[in-house]
């Protein structure tokens, strides 16, 4: 077995292990897909599944500028047109939906949106805003059970409008310290209500989401993304790390995958094995992987899939060159988040 085996993931038939990680690329003015991001997924249709850039489920999840959503009507058409040509293309592609909570600022946000999290502690550090450069981020409201229960129900929504555009499934992103890590971390959450306060609390919300977006859309077409000893975003390290991803992969049985990613942390091993341990699903590996780590990283069974990040920006046919041993093109980060084609649809497939 090879990144080059086919896999039965779900209803899908992927030709190949090879997963397109979610990655931000900006380039949705208005927060509504366009030509442009049909190009960019169709182009990278040969990976065995491809997961788009977060896509917030609300307004209120639209806390970094240019963003998609996945709320209106005409970001429903927008993404219709994006699944359409990479099915078009012999591809597979699932919406990760990935609400910012805390990360955000309000000149990002539409007039009406607000900056929720579990509790009102802000996220040190700057967002960008194209009206105002660099800002320092807001202390968040502290969302109400009620807006607890209409933040869940936005998650279902959005789902379904995923499912109505054409996608194969959706990745709900509790990674990377966004709103649904933000319910993981003691840091972040400081709820006394149900939803915090020991493991299993703060393991609550990721739960709801998780199954009622499966009542809405089947379970076989839901994953959810996690990132244990993640630190980005402001998040400290805390100690109950293991526990808490023991917690997290128990509740998740039954979705159709886990995609983690790894960290360098010493005790990483240990939540792996924890999530390994009670998730019997598939499991996607990523973070900083090459070919050949993760040629041994399937051969050894730790991963049923991997995928790859900034290797797909500067090579849309990275499969291709992975086939062939065509070496790879080098992605340039000043221009991962700039809105417009330039280092988006202009790196060229090698030549034959
Ligand atoms: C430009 C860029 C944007 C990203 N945006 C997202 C995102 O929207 N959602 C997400 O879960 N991860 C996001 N990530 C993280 C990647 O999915 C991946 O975890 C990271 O790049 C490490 O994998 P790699 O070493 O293969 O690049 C982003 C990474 C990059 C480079």
């Amino acid at each position: 077995m090879n990144l080059f085996s086919n896999y039965r993931l779900g209803e899908l038939e992927l030709p190949n292990r090879i997963v397109m990680a979610p990655m931000t690329r900006s380039r949705a003015i208005g927060g509504i897909p366009n030509d442009l991001m049909r190009d960019y997924y169709a182009q990278r249709a040969e990976a065995g599944l491809l997961i788009t850039e977060g896509i917030a489920p609300s307004p209120n999840g639209l806390g970094y500028a240019r963003i998609p959503g996945l709320f209106s009507k005409e970001q429903v058409a927008g993404w219709r047109g994006v699944t359409q040509a990479v099915h078009d293309a012999g591809g597979r592609i699932f919406a990760q939906l990935m609400h910012t909570g805390r990360i955000a600022h309000p000149a990002n946000l539409p007039p009406d949106a607000r900056v929720l999290a579990p509790s009102a502690v802000a996220a040190g550090g700057q967002m960008y805003t194209d009206d105002a450069g660099l800002q320092p981020m807001p202390r968040p409201t502290a969302m109400t059970e009620a807006q607890v229960e209409s933040t869940r129900r936005e998650f279902v929504i959005a789902a379904r409008h995923a499912i109505d555009a054409g996608f194969d499934g959706v990745e709900l992103h509790a990674a990377n310290g966004y709103l649904l890590e933000q319910f993981l971390h003691p840091h972040t959450n400081r709820r006394t209500d149900g939803y915090g306060g020991s493991t299993d609390a703060r393991t609550r919300f990721v739960a709801e989401v998780a199954q009622q977006v499966a009542e809405e859309i089947g379970s076989t077409r839901v994953g959810v993304r996690l990132s244990p000893f993640n630190t980005f975003n402001d998040l400290p390290e805390h100690d109950a790390v293991v526990e808490q991803y023991d917690s997290v992969a128990r509740a998740l049985r039954g979705v159709l995958y886990l995609h983690v990613i790894d960290n360098a942390n010493e005790q990483y091993h240990r939540a792996l094995a924890a999530i390994r341990d009670q998730f019997d699903g598939t499991l996607i590996r990523n973070g900083g992987y090459d070919p050949e780590r993760a040629t041994s990283t399937l051969a050894n069974g730790s991963a049923d899939l991997i995928s790859f990040g900034r290797p797909f920006i500067a090579n849309p046919d990275f499969v291709q060159r992975l086939t062939r041993g065509v070496p790879l093109a080098t992605p340039d980060p000043s221009t991962f988040y700039t809105p417009g084609p330039a280092g988006y649809l202009d790196y060229a497939p090698a030549p034959l």
